[in-house]
């Protein structure tokens, strides 16, 4: 009898436990937070089995009355509140605000944290705690419980919950201190609302330099008071002969404010002596014969240059940096120096030791491309390493700093491969595997970690000429050159990555991210 019994329990059992399984498939419960597909791959994460829920009734808590807490638990809330439809009000505390809190507070110095950034997330079934020694650090929490989130929290318009966050630890900080991007603006100009998006883009990955390549041959981006005539005839075309366009000071200004909401820092760059077109058409003056070139709308290099013994060439750069960097907090001022072919190297060493002067004497710190190593460097002077290692050991021993910018890896204006329709290959294609599988200290010999400040992907725009095009040469790159920057080499291993990755892609359908569809990845697609 008693065996019986037994031998039909052991099938009602099974089939319990069967309907346990079924119930936990079906709900999708997230409960291991190390399984999280999270970019850039956090330091540490340890799991604890169980889950946070946002509910309707959840709130956001700051702990104190600061008014910029306030202002990242309300761009907390703003992300989250279109999807799930709650109201998610943002309230400042002086105490623990209890069970189903979501609670961001600034509290201590976190030790490894090399700049700032760090940042601790405590996860459990009773409340989600945010805590950093910095904003900028609490703002990149931030982006780690966006992605904690089912892909859906990124959707414009409302979704079915559940909005379950496994529980557990997460301690995270950056191995560098620059992780950016450049944008092109003046191949083909894009205005306040495709560099918003940009910025998102940027944020989202956490990283914290925008740099905008504002004055190129074929166009003048930005006003200058001083000097009106660069952005309206300097800037009144592009390449392919399109109407181009220019940053009022206001719209620059509104780019600055937005970055600095994202806790990012924008980097200007005036590109020069050489790829001064633009400037050189709009004022005879700057010409070494007196006479305005032709505005120029191709996209070869190499041909233009300031006119380095005239005096008033040392004014106008002088307006210009000044101008720039009164609105401009950031630390940096980007001097170009690159594929200068038509100066001599005897005025462009003396040409780039009087514009770092210049730039020192407006509080700003230089960063120029590898070139500008021939010159003598300040001290703080940062080479971007794009083209020539040569160059970068050259900065180096001369105790400059490097930002790599590797164009065979880091160029994110390469094509990915044959059939790519954007975007240029001198620098050979660059599949998603090849612009993550690379580590800045291990780059150059003779150009170490203490050396390297961090890495940046510029994204030029001869042939990219709308924000669409532009999603698809960024995504998924930038994730890859974010991870590079935040994560520690020992820890990034490509197999492991494109997995994470993969599960990105119903995050960019979420964003409405028109992204590069790599075969080396298994995408997720979010279906709806
Ligand atoms: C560059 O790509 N000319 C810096």
């Amino acid at each position: 009898m008693y065996y019986k019994k037994q031998k039909q329990i052991v099938p009602l059992l099974i089939l319990a436990v069967a309907m346990m399984i079924q119930v936990s498939c079906t709900k999708q419960e997230p409960s291991d937070l190390s399984a999280e597909s999270i970019i850039p791959k956090p330091v540490s994460v340890v799991s604890t089995g169980d889950y946070f829920t946002l509910r309707s009734n959840t709130d956001i808590y700051v702990m104190g009355e600061s008014s910029e807490l306030l202002d990242i638990g309300h761009y907390l809330a703003d992300r989250l509140r279109p999807s799930t439809g709650y109201s998610l009000n943002v309230k400042s505390t002086s105490g623990d605000p209890g069970r189903g809190s979501i609670l961001l507070a600034i509290e201590g110095s976190s030790g490894a944290d090399i700049n700032s950034e760090g940042y601790e997330l405590s996860i459990t079934g009773k409340q989600l705690r945010l805590t950093a020694a910095t904003h900028a650090g609490l703002f990149r929490g931030v982006q780690t419980i966006r992605q904690l989130l089912p892909a859906r929290i990124e959707m414009a318009e409302r979704q079915e919950g559940p909005w379950k966050i496994a529980s557990g630890t997460i301690s995270d900080y950056p191995e560098y201190s620059y992780r950016g991007a450049m944008l092109d603006v003046a191949r083909h100009f894009f205005g306040v609302d495709d560099v918003r998006r940009f910025i998102d883009f940027l944020a989202y990955y956490k990283m914290n330099r925008l740099h905008l390549h504002l004055s190129d041959d074929q166009g003048w981006r930005i006003e200058i008071k001083s000097w009106p005539n660069l952005t309206l005839h300097g800037g009144s075309t592009e390449v392919g002969g399109g109407p181009g366009g220019f940053f009022t000071q206001e719209q620059y200004r509104a780019i600055v404010d937005y970055a600095e909401e994202n806790y990012i820092t924008v980097v200007p760059e005036i590109d020069m002596p050489g790829h001064t077109n633009s400037a050189l058409a709009s004022y005879a003056e700057l010409n070494c014969d007196g006479r305005a070139t032709e505005l120029y709308t191709g996209i070869e290099v190499g041909f233009s240059s300031l006119c380095i013994d005239k005096e008033i060439t040392y004014k106008f750069i002088d307006d210009v940096i000044r101008e720039i960097s009164e609105m401009t907090p950031g630390p940096y001022f980007h001097i170009g120096g690159d594929e200068s072919h038509a100066t001599k190297l005897s005025d462009y060493i003396p040409f780039v030791e009087r514009v770092q002067e210049i730039a020192a004497s407006h509080g700003k710190q230089c960063i120029g491309w590898d070139e500008i190593a021939n010159a003598k460097l300040k001290p703080n002077s940062i080479a971007q390493n794009w083209a020539n290692p040569r160059n970068a050991v050259k900065a180096v021993e001369q105790g400059a700093k490097i930002l790599m910018s590797p164009s065979s890896k880091a160029y994110i204006d390469m094509k990915y491969d044959k059939t790519t329709k954007y975007g240029l290959q001198w620098a050979g294609f660059v599949e998603v595997d090849v612009s993550y599988n690379w580590d800045p200290a291990a780059l150059v010999p003779g150009v170490g970690k203490d050396d390297i400040v961090g890495v940046e992907s510029p994204l030029w725009t001869e042939n990219i000429t709308n924000i669409d095009e532009i999603e698809y040469m960024v995504f998924p790159r930038l994730a890859g050159i974010a991870e590079i920057g935040w994560t520690p080499a020992e820890s990034r291993k490509w197999e492991e990555y494109r997995t994470r990755l993969g599960k990105h892609g119903e995050r960019f359908d979420a964003m409405d991210i028109n992204y590069y569809k790599s075969p080396l990845v298994d995408w997720t697609a979010l279906d709806e």
